[in-house]
């Protein structure tokens, strides 16, 4: 339980561990379901989701799970279909082309199209003896994924929109928004014990559409579920970092740009998840070992302190070396 006493500031022991994306193709017990189920089968199915949950807890030793599930399911809600294509990544069956667009997206409730989501939790925490983190994507995020279609190089649909009609964009964010905090509402009543959300595509922003498109919506979600946990995590937060505080969430993890010593000398009470550079699981283990140090000094004895990487494991990467990382924080 050291994730939740970090998470208010008061560990006394070694920084709990954990990761993004700590369940997927990097491991091969994954790669064994995947190849008899599609991905939404799996996050769909509350059994499956449950086990891929459990796998990086029986695994790696990791002091957290993370729901296995996406920040796409949102889509459901605004009747957006979509699919995950091998090698391509994510693709909105219907992207949003123009202003009205957005007004004629339909809302669902959350309880109804994503009840799956809150049986896989049910089900999760029955088999748990670690804290369950669930999750979202950040509003800005899942707005850029309905106006791109997918991933993006450049998001340029995106930023066009964005300066081209700010209150259309204004608009989708508030109904993404709304739907985001019902369904962690929803999260938290089923059970998960913190909540993460993901604006991994803020840092595209230059720094003033930020504070106008990000943030506020972000402060909305913290404002609504102030009663759990809620860590904000965003590529740029080693830049946003002073503004995401004003988010009030619980924690903010940083990308690996940053450094969390420097955060901690403006924040000293605020607590800190992350950012070793995900890549570092490439190197050898004596370079991986000199890494997760140079961060475990910099942040030992803190009380408000979770280690995590940057962002997520990639698909190449090796259960040992992860496995090796968790072994290097926890001694
Ligand atoms: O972290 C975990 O282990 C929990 C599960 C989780 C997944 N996606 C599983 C997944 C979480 C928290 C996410 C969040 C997510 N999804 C983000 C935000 C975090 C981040 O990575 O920045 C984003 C941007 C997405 C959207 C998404 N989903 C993309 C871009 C992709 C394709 C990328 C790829 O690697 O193919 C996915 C698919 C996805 N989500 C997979 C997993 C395990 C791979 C699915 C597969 O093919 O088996």
């Amino acid at each position: 339980m050291s994730l939740l006493k970090s998470l208010k500031g008061e560990n006394s022991g070694p920084p709990p561990v954990w990761f993004m994306r700590q369940a997927g193709r990097y491991m091969p017990q994954y790669r064994a379901l995947r190849e008899k189920h599609s991905f939404l089968t799996m996050i769909q199915t509350p059994e499956i989701a449950t086990e891929v949950t459990l796998m990086p807890i029986r695994q790696l030793g990791v002091d957290a799970a993370i729901l296995f599930c996406d920040i796409l399911v949102i889509l459901e809600t605004l009747g957006v279909k979509y699919h995950f294509k091998e090698g391509l990544g994510p693709v909105i069956e219907s992207p949003l082309h123009h202003p009205d667009d957005v007004l004629r997206l339909p809302t669902h409730s959350p309880q109804q199209t994503l009840s799956y989501v809150s049986k896989a939790i049910h089900l999760t925490k029955s088999a748990l003896t670690v804290p369950l983190i669930g999750f979202c994507g950040a509003p800005f995020t899942i707005a850029s994924y309905l106006i791109e279609g997918g991933g993006s190089k450049d998001f340029k649909k995106t930023k066009k929109w964005l300066f081209e009609h700010p209150e259309s964009f204004h608009k989708l964010l508030d109904k993404i928004t709304d739907l985001s905090i019902d369904y962690l509402k929803m999260q938290k009543k089923s059970g998960v014990d913190a909540l993460q959300v993901f604006d991994t595509w803020a840092g595209i922003l230059g720094y003033s559409q930020f504070l106008e498109f990000s943030l506020p919506y972000l402060t909305r979600i913290c404002e609504a579920l102030s009663d759990i946990p809620v860590i904000l995590f965003c590529k740029g937060s080693s830049v946003f970092a002073d503004d995401l505080v004003k988010a009030k969430p619980a924690a903010i993890s940083l990308d690996w740009h940053g450094s969390l010593s420097k955060v901690r000398r403006s924040h000293p009470k605020l607590v800190l998840q992350g950012n070793l550079d995900p890549d570092v699981l490439y190197a050898p283990k004596e370079k991986i070992r000199q890494e997760a140090c140079t961060i475990l000094d910099q942040m030992k004895g803190d009380p408000a302190y979770i280690f995590n990487l940057g962002h997520g494991i990639k698909p190449d990467m090796s259960v040992d070396a992860v496995r090796f990382l968790v072994e290097c924080v926890k001694n």
